[in-house]
């Protein structure tokens, strides 16, 4: 056991690798796909609002007690929880946030797969110059056209899928750091290039309007619960990806400053892509509420006009799919390290049962945008995308996180969680158990049983 304690903490060489991992790991589909459609859909600037006080009141302390219990417990998720609950005489129960995590993971890879590989083939794509001096509609349309072709979107997925288990065999630290290293400040790069677009194209006051003018008439409970699941989704926390990157970080590295540096880039880079996507939005007259697709159906428009736009527009989907690609690998971390300590397969063999159970699960994602587009879950109207989407960042996220807060707020000696922080002064100390052991489960809590509320009332 404790040759395997040694091993494990010397895999991230300094703080500055496990920043970059973690903020790999955070930065992803979440900020450049996913956050500018949710804004879009639940009306902009209250639910933006919502979104930043939750990253703040509830992500910033549940990303810390990750960290934390990662460090804490130096093994996967579910065994960090094990040895910590072994170890301070409180139930074993609690390790259950670890067995839900496993389960969340394989439920989200496989439909981030998907999107991943949609981002794929937009490489290809944009790399043709196909989009060249292309509108709107011509952009919608090829869109469309490639959701409609069920064997097109499986094989996409398939390569990312493939691409994926490639580096989680390989181990979590070789190529990450590089890849983060350089494609991050490039993708925030690409990003103000698409502003600068928009504020040319004429989209940008009002896409900043959009975003930062908070109505809140305009906001219904279960916006309230997305921005929630989302502030954790684009986190990675909630099912113990960022505890199992905590199990691998150098004793000194501070929790405090690591969770502000990932908290705050990840912020500022959906709020970027957001700003990027509405101009195109509103410069074009598109609607902001236009669902998964609003990527696909706006940033080809503007590298379609712009100068070099075959080559910069295949960079920037090129530079998300890698973005994807650190997310994913760190999605399949939890399952990768618990199985690895239980079993004796190797890295390899793991990374390829991972990669053909989310495989199978993925095709019902795939096949959600055409083939299924009709299958839908009673009661709910969700497709098998819709649910496995839903469960995981309205549900299963949420739970994980409060169940996090909990573990750190009232099942770990406080003096432990204290000094792990580096909390000296008595009120630092009293402030943080506040916020972690009342303010974050309870605010989840409150979330959960509005928006139970307001579904029953609905189906009444
Ligand atoms: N945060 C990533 C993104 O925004 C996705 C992700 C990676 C994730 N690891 C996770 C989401 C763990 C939930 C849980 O794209």
């Amino acid at each position: 056991m404790s040759e395997q304690v040694t091993e494990r903490s010397d895999m991230w060489s300094n703080s500055y690798i496990f920043v970059l991992a973690a903020a790999g790991s955070a930065v992803g589909l979440g900020n450049i796909w996913k956050f500018p459609y949710i804004a879009g859909e639940n009306g902009g600037g209250a639910f933006v609002l919502v979104y930043l006080i939750c990253i703040a009141v509830i992500g910033i302390p549940v990303m810390a007690s990750e960290i934390m219990l990662g460090k804490l417990g130096r093994a996967s998720p579910i065994q960090a929880l094990l040895n910590l609950t072994r170890k301070h005489n409180r139930s074993t129960n609690w390790s259950i946030v670890g067995y839900m995590g496993v389960v969340t993971g394989f439920l989200i890879l496989s439909f981030y797969a998907v999107i991943a590989g949609w981002v794929c083939y937009y490489i290809v794509r944009l790399f043709s110059g196909e989009f060249t001096g292309a509108d709107a509609n011509a952009v919608g349309e090829a869109f469309g056209a490639f959701l409609a072709d069920p064997m097109q979107v499986l094989l996409w997925f398939s390569i990312f899928m493939v691409i994926t288990i490639f580096f989680v065999a390989r181990g979590v630290t070789r190529g990450l750091e590089l890849c983060v290293r350089y494609s991050m400040p490039a993708v925030f790069v690409l990003l103000l290039i698409l502003i600068g677009y928009g504020i040319h194209a004429g989209g940008f006051i009002e896409s900043m309007a959009f975003l930062f003018t908070p109505d809140f008439s305009s906001l219904s409970p279960q916006a309230i619960l997305i921005a929630l699941g989302h502030a954790f989704f684009t986190l990675s926390l909630g099912m113990g990806a960022i505890m199992a990157y905590g199990a691998y970080v150098p004793q000194d590295v501070s929790v405090g400053t690591t969770t502000f540096t990932i908290a705050i880039l990840d912020t500022v880079l959906a709020l970027l892509a957001g700003l990027a996507i509405f101009a195109i939005v509103f410069a074009y007259g598109l609607v902001p509420g236009a669902g998964p697709g609003l990527l696909f159906e706006t940033v080809p428009i503007a590298f379609g006009n712009l100068p070099g736009g075959a080559l910069f527009g295949g960079l920037f989907f090129l530079l998300v799919a890698l973005a994807a690609l650190t997310s994913a690998i760190s999605i399949s971390e939890p399952v990768i390290a618990y199985v690895s300590e239980r079993s004796r397969l190797t890295r390899a063999q793991i990374a390829v049962i991972i990669g053909v159970v989310c495989w199978v699960l993925g095709v019902g994602s795939v096949l959600s945008f055409n083939v299924w587009s009709d299958v839908k879950l009673a009661f709910f109207e969700w497709t098998f995308f819709d649910s496995l989407d839903k469960l995981t960042q309205l549900v299963l996220l949420p739970l994980g996180g409060m169940l996090i807060a909990l573990i750190v707020g009232h099942v770990l000696p406080k003096a432990v969680v204290y000094e792990e922080l580096g909390l000296i002064r008595e009120k630092a100390q009293q402030s943080w158990s506040y916020i972690v052991g009342y303010v974050t489960p309870i605010a989840v809590f409150a979330v959960f049983i509005i928006e139970a509320i307001r579904e029953i009332q609905a189906h009444l």
